[in-house]
C-alpha cells in the first residue's frame, strides 16, 4: 500500500480546472440567461476560447462556413452545445494526460462523455437536475482514477489481479494497492477544484450505495448514468462492477420507459459525439 503523501501530491499537481469551465454551468443553470454573459465569461479564457473555435470549425459539426468568435459559435451551435463543448475540452486534458504506463485513457475518456451525455438527458428527462450541472458531473465522475492509475495500475493485469483478490470488487482492489479508491480521490480533486457542492458529493459518492439515496439528486444521477454507460459499451476497466439500484431511478421519478428514452437519444450524441474522442 502507498503512502497517502504521493497520491495528495499528485492530486495537488494536477491543473486546476479553469474557473471558465463552472461559470458557464452556472450562467446555462439559470433560464433567463443572456448569451451576452456566456460569451463574455469564455473570452475571459484565451486558450480555452481558441481550442473551442478549433472544434467549432472541425469536421465534427460540419458548420457551412468558418466560425470566427465566441458569439458567433454560440449562433451556430446553440449555447447548450457550446457549453458541453467548453467542458469537454477543459476535462480531456486530464484523461490525455494518463501515458501509456496507466493503459486506457482513451477507454476513461469515453466512458466519461458517454456518462457526461447520459446524465445530462437522465437531467432533462426527470427536471430534478440541471442538465448542465448532470453532464460536468458526468464527465468528472471517475477523475480519481486519472490519479490513481499511476499508482494502481503500474503493470498490465496488476489492479485486475487486486480486484480478483478482493471477490471481483474493484474498489476494493483499488484500496488494497493504493489505501484510496478512486471516488474518495475523485472527491478530494473536487474539494482542491473548490467545486460546487452538489458535485463534490455526486463525485465522491457515486459508488457508495446507501449515500446515494441520502445524498442529492445529482449523485443519483450520476449513478444511473454510469451503470447505463457500462451496458452502452461504453464502460472503463470497472465496466459492470455496479449494479444499478432500482430506488436510485425512482429517486429521480424515471420509469422504464423514461430510461428507454434516454437511452435511445443518449446512444445517438455518443455516437456523434465519437469525433471529439480523436481530438487532440
Ligand atoms: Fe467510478
Ligand atoms: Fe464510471
Amino acid at each position: 500500500v502507498i503512502a497517502s503523501d504521493p497520491i495528495r501530491a499528485a492530486i495537488d499537481a494536477l491543473p486546476p480546472l479553469p474557473e471558465v469551465a463552472v461559470r458557464v454551468v452556472e450562467i446555462v443553470n439559470d433560464p433567463d440567461f443572456s448569451t451576452d454573459h456566456l460569451v463574455a465569461v469564455v473570452r475571459t479564457d484565451p486558450t480555452l476560447t481558441t481550442r473551442v473555435l478549433k472544434l467549432c470549425n472541425s469536421s465534427l459539426f460540419a458548420l457551412s462556413r468558418e466560425v470566427h468568435t465566441v458569439a458567433d459559435a454560440i449562433a451556430y451551435l446553440g449555447s447548450r452545445r457550446l457549453v458541453k463543448l467548453v467542458l469537454a475540452t477543459c476535462s480531456m486534458v486530464y484523461f490525455r494526460a494518463l501515458d501509456g504506463a496507466a493503459g486506457d485513457s482513451e477507454t476513461l475518456w469515453r466512458h466519461s462523455l458517454a456518462t457526461g451525455i447520459l446524465a445530462q438527458h437522465l437531467g432533462e428527462r426527470s427536471e430534478i437536475v440541471a442538465p448542465g450541472t448532470a453532464f460536468t458531473a458526468g464527465i468528472l465522475h471517475d477523475i480519481g482514477k486519472v490519479v490513481l492509475a499511476p499508482f494502481a495500475d503500474r503493470s498490465p493485469g496488476e489492479l485486475a489481479a487486486a480486484t480478483a483478490a478482493k471477490a471481483g470488487d474493484f474498489l476494493a482492489g483499488e484500496r488494497a494497492l493504493t489505501g484510496f479508491d478512486h471516488a474518495v480521490v475523485g472527491g478530494m480533486v473536487a474539494d482542491r477544484w473548490q467545486l460546487p457542492v452538489d458535485l463534490r458529493r455526486a463525485i465522491r459518492h457515486h459508488h457508495s450505495a446507501a449515500l446515494i439515496m441520502r445524498d442529492n439528486p445529482l449523485t443519483a444521477v450520476v449513478h444511473v448514468a454510469d451503470v447505463i454507460a457500462d451496458q452502452l459499451g461504453c464502460g472503463a476497466r470497472d465496466a459492470f462492477a455496479y449494479g444499478l439500484l432500482p430506488e436510485a431511478t425512482a429517486l429521480l421519478t424515471l420509469a422504464d420507459d423514461d430510461l428507454h428514452r434516454v437511452r435511445l437519444d443518449a446512444i445517438d450524441e455518443i455516437e456523434r459525439s465519437e469525433d471529439l474522442l480523436k481530438l487532440e
